[in-house]
C-alpha cells in the first residue's frame, strides 16, 4: 500500500512537471518571432501589428482582418510536376498576403500607405519563382486524395490541432495556402512559424500517407 502511494506521489510530481514544461509552449507568441518587428527601424514606435493590420482605415476586402501591407501584383513562376494530381494556380490572397514580403517584390516597410523601401533577404526570400518550393493554391479534398492514394482524406483524417486536416489546416473549406503549415503570429511557439512541430516529419505526415 506505502509503495503504491509513494508511486503514485511519483507520478503526480512527474505529471505537474510536463505541465510546467509543457505550458510556455502554450503561450508562446509573436514576440521574439521573426515576425517580432518591434526592433526595427524601419517599424512605427516600436510596434510589431502594424505593419501587417491597422485599427482604422484597413483594407476589409483581404483575407486577414483590418489589413495595412501593400499587396504584390506578381504573376509567379508555379510548381509543377507530372507525378502531381492537383492542378496548382497563381497564389490566392491567402498566399499573395505572406508573399507581399516573402516575394521580394513589395518592401517590408510599404505599409500604411507609405512606399518603403526595405526589402527581405536570406533564407525568408522565396522570390517569385516557386517551383522550387511545396504546392500551395492547390484543391485538397476527399476526391484528391482518393485521386493520389498516397495522402489522407481531409475531410475525416485528423490535423491533430483538434479537428480535421480540411477544419484546422484548409482555406475556403478545401484550398491549401501558407498558413496551412504556418502560423503567422507564432501561436505554436515551434521552429520556422509552423502550425505544429515536423519532429519526426510529423507535419508532412498528417497529410502524405508514406
Ligand atoms: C507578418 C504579418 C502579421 C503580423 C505582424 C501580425 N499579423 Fe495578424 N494576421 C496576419 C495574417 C496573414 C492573418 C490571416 C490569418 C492567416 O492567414 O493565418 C492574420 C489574422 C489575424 C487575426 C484574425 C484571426 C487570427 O488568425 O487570429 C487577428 C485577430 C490578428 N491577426 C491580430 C494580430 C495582432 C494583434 C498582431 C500584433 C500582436 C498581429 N496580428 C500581427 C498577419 C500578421
Ligand atoms: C510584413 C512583411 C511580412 C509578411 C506579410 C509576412 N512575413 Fe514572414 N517574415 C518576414 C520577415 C522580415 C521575416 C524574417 C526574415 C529574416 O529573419 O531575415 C519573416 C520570416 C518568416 C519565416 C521564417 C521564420 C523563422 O523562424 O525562421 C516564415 C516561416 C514566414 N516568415 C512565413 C510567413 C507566412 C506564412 C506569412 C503569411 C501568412 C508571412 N510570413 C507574412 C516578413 C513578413
Ligand atoms: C507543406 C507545408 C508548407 C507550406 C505549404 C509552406 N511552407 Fe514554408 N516551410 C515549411 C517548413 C516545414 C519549413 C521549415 C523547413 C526548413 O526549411 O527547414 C518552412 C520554412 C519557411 C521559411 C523559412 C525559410 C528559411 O530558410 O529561413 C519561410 C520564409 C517560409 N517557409 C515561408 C512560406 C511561404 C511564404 C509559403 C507560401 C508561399 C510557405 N512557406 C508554404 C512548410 C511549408
Ligand atoms: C496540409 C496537407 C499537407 C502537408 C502538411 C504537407 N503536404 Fe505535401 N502535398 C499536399 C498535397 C495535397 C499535395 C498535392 C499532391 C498531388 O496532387 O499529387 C502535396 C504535394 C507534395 C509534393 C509534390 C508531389 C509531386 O508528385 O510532385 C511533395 C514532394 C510534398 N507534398 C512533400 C511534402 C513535405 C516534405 C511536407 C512536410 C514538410 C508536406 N508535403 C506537407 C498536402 C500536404
Amino acid at each position: 500500500m506505502k509503495t503504491n502511494n509513494k508511486k503514485q506521489s511519483v507520478f503526480v510530481i512527474l505529471l505537474l512537471l510536463l505541465f510546467i514544461v509543457a505550458v510556455p509552449s502554450a503561450m508562446a507568441d509573436i514576440t521574439g518571432s521573426a515576425h517580432d518587428f518591434s526592433a526595427e527601424s524601419w517599424t512605427v514606435d516600436n510596434q510589431i501589428c502594424v505593419v501587417c493590420h491597422t485599427p482604422h482605415s484597413g483594407d476589409t476586402a483581404s483575407n486577414a482582418p483590418l489589413w495595412n501591407h501593400a499587396t504584390t501584383t506578381a504573376t509567379f513562376t508555379l510548381y509543377s510536376s507530372s507525378t502531381m494530381n492537383a492542378t496548382v494556380s497563381q497564389p490566392g490572397g491567402r498566399s499573395k498576403l505572406c508573399l507581399s514580403c516573402h516575394d521580394g517584390t513589395v518592401a517590408l516597410d510599404s505599409f500604411g500607405g507609405n512606399t518603403g523601401g526595405t526589402t527581405i533577404s536570406g533564407g525568408a526570400l522565396l522570390s517569385t519563382d516557386l517551383g522550387n518550393d511545396h504546392p500551395i493554391s492547390i484543391t485538397y479534398d476527399s476526391a484528391l486524395a482518393t485521386a493520389d492514394g498516397e495522402l489522407s482524406d481531409p475531410s475525416s483524417a485528423l490535423s491533430g490541432l483538434g479537428g480535421t486536416i480540411e477544419a484546422d489546416m484548409l482555406f475556403s473549406s478545401s484550398m491549401m495556402e501558407c498558413s496551412s503549415c504556418h502560423d503567422v503570429h507564432n501561436s505554436a511557439g515551434v521552429p520556422a512559424l509552423l502550425v505544429k512541430a515536423n519532429t519526426g516529419s510529423d507535419l508532412c505526415l498528417t497529410c502524405h500517407i508514406k
